[in-house]
């Protein structure tokens, strides 16, 4: 990620008990979500900077009772920053982390521009906390479904290797940004009116409607790069390099929480009271799991909520071997899925 050239004499490894934080991208959906965090964590603050494009430059968002200004992304803006937290987009992070580690800060990213790169941690704190020592200035937070699936999958990958995994998503409107989120409301009340909606930021119909993700299709694999990445990453946290992965991405109408229907097997039979106990003890997760009252995870109780709810939970009857368990898990896409996940990381940077 950084060459020699670009490498500072110092890399700073951990943060001081106190310190100055730097948001990139702080108007966009993740970026207040980042500051709600700071702020409902209580993680310490001495100084916050708020940066995005000169579009919002000048304008103000509340912190802890003040109202802190905008100020634009130039070269400038990381000098005293310890860390940065960036949820503008790749283009900005590959342009800018290099910069903010140069001037000194940590940076935790929240794109998808160093996910994969070798020196570059993926960490789901839940699920890999110990790679995060290895950082060298950069660590990367994962695509939105890895950080929720892996939340849920590895208390259980802990007890009892996983050996296949099965996906389909149904993702909300957040992970494609805030004007996502404003076109699903548009599009609902135009469709409440029996007016047509001209969509600008989803490539379909969004009001009652859902369609294969969004992202760029491979035509010669048949796999969009969500699903790609969501492989890719949810191997890299789980240290399964090999894992066997099958995956479909959905986007669906649904503001800021995704859904997951899960197929997982283990290496043995593991019975769902097993896995529902071991769940039940992990941090980050609930178990939602009311079969007499059909009340199992739902966007509408993830919402705005911390924990990964994970229910649903049954031997899945097309491996008639019982060593497949079947679940149903839904996260807060910018919470568990970015903000949340990267507040703590940083808070994992602090001095224990
Ligand atoms: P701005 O609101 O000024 O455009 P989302 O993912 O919700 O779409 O948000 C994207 C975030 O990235 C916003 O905060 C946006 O700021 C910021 N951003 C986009 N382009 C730039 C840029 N060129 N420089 C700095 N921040 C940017």
């Amino acid at each position: 990620m950084l060459t020699e050239l670009d490498r500072p004499a110092q890399i700073a490894r951990v943060l001081p008990a106190n310190p100055v934080v730097a948001i990139v991208g702080a108007t966009g959906a993740v970026g207040v979500e980042l500051l709600n965090c700071l702020e409902g964590r209580n993680f310490p603050v001495k100084a916050l900077k708020l940066l995005a494009s000169a579009r919002s430059a000048g304008k103000t968002l509340p912190f802890r009772g003040q109202d802190v200004v905008i100020e634009e992304l130039t070269e400038a803006s990381f000098a005293g920053v310890d860390v940065a937290l960036f949820s503008a987009g790749s283009g900005i992070s590959k342009k800018f982390a290099p910069i903010a580690v140069r001037a000194g800060a940590i940076v935790v990213d929240n794109s998808s521009a160093f996910r994969m790169e070798a020196n570059v941690p993926l960490i789901v704190p839940e699920a890999n906390e110990a790679a995060l020592s290895a950082h060298q200035g950069v660590i990367a937070n994962p695509n939105c479904v890895a950080a929720i699936a892996t939340t849920a999958l590895a208390p259980l990958h802990r007890a009892h290797p996983i050996r296949r995994l099965s996906l389909v998503t149904y993702q909300a409107a957040s992970g494609a940004g805030a004007a996502a989120m404003e076109e699903l409301r548009l599009a609902t009340e135009a469709a409440l009116k029996g007016e047509t909606y001209p969509h600008k930021v989803l490539p379909h119909p969004y009001a009652f409607n859902f369609f294969s993700h969004n992202a760029d299709m491979d035509p010669e694999t048949g796999y969009n790069g969500e699903e790609s990445k969501v492989v890719a990453e949810t191997r890299r946290i789980l240290s399964l390099p090999e894992l066997p992965v099958g995956i479909t991405c959905i986007r669906v109408p649904i503001l800021r929480a995704h859904g997951m229907a899960i197929s997982v097997e283990f290496d043995r039979v593991v019975s769902p009271e097993e896995a529902r106990a071991l769940l039940g003890a992990a941090p980050g997760v609930k178990v939602v799991d009311d079969r007499a009252r059909n009340y199992f995870p739902m966007p509408v109780d993830a919402s705005g909520g911390e924990d990964v709810l994970v229910g649903r939970l049954r031997p899945d009857t097309a491996d008639p071997s019982g060593k497949t368990l079947a679940m149903f898990v839904v996260g807060d896409q910018l919470l568990k899925g970015a903000a949340q996940n990267a507040v703590q990381i940083a808070e994992r940077l602090l001095p224990q």
